[in-house]
This record gives C-alpha cells, sequence and structure tokens, in this order.
C-alpha cells in the first residue's frame, strides 16, 4: 500500500465524517420552555436530515413535553391551534395534518427523540420553521431553518 493511497484514503473518510456531521443537529429542550437553538441551517446537500432532540429538564411530558415540529412558518399558528385540541394522546398534531412536514413524539424530562425527514420536502416556497407543539410552548420554542446550497 503507497503513501499517497492512505493520505487519500484518509481525507475521504475526513470528508466523510464532516459530511455526516453537517446532516444532523443536536437540539435541547428545557424546563423553561426554552430550546437551545434559534435556527437551524439545512444543507440541501443532504439526502436527509436528523434533528435530534434532548429534553434536558425534569418535568414529565404530560406537564412539561416538548416535540419538535417542521412546517412553513405560515402554517406554524394553525398546526399549533389544531394541536392543542389533539392532545396529548395524539403527540399534539392533529392526525393526518398535510401541513406538518415532519414531527417527532413528545418527550419529557431525560428523555431524548430523533426526527428524521428528506430534506426535498423543504423545495417549496418557505420560509419553514421547527417549534414544539406542545400548547403555549411555540411562543418561545421556535426557530428558523436556513436551507444552504
Ligand atoms: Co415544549
Amino acid at each position: 500500500m503507497s503513501r499517497s493511497y492512505l493520505i487519500v484514503a484518509t481525507v475521504l473518510l475526513a470528508a466523510r465524517a464532516a459530511y455526516a456531521q453537517d446532516c444532523s443537529v443536536n437540539l435541547e429542550g428545557n424546563d423553561l420552555l426554552q430550546f437551545n437553538l434559534k435556527n437551524i441551517d439545512i444543507s440541501k446537500a443532504c439526502g436527509e436530515f436528523t434533528i435530534n432532540l434532548k429534553h434536558v429538564g425534569k418535568q414529565p411530558r404530560d406537564v412539561m413535553g416538548h416535540n419538535v415540529v417542521l412546517a412553513k412558518t405560515a402554517d406554524m399558528a394553525g398546526i399549533d391551534a389544531d394541536a392543542m385540541k389533539a392532545g396529548l394522546a395524539s403527540g399534539y398534531i392533529k392526525a393526518g395534518d398535510a401541513r406538518v412536514i415532519a414531527h417527532s413524539k413528545v418527550v419529557g424530562g431525560g428523555e431524548s427523540t430523533a426526527l428524521t425527514f428528506a430534506v426535498a420536502k423543504l423545495s417549496g416556497a418557505g420560509p419553514y420553521s421547527f417549534f414544539c407543539s406542545y400548547p403555549g410552548h411555540s411562543a418561545t420554542m421556535k426557530g428558523t431553518i436556513t436551507l444552504k446550497p
């Protein structure tokens, strides 16, 4: 095995690691109705993108539940109003809500979940946002999606 081959292989592995990291993000929700991110950058080069949601608080999901919902910013209020009626048993998402591009389950303190979706779903007219659809949370638990090349 030549030295140049080893160098090329090492560079390729490093590039792959960087690519994988760019197609996911770690999002944290706490007991104070806060996400740790106000924006998530998503590269259009990613086939799929994953939001890893961790509830870093202590409150249970029926008191301080968090999920992450992806939608057009203009659809947030409507999704949120219907989510309240849907209730916790439905994960605070109206069944079959076509405005919801993707959503995770609701987690409580100390729990984690992951939301993976096809980036092609964000190819329409944005802008897009992410938010928590637990009643009353989206006022503060929301952020923008910035699509990158
Ligand atoms: Co929440």
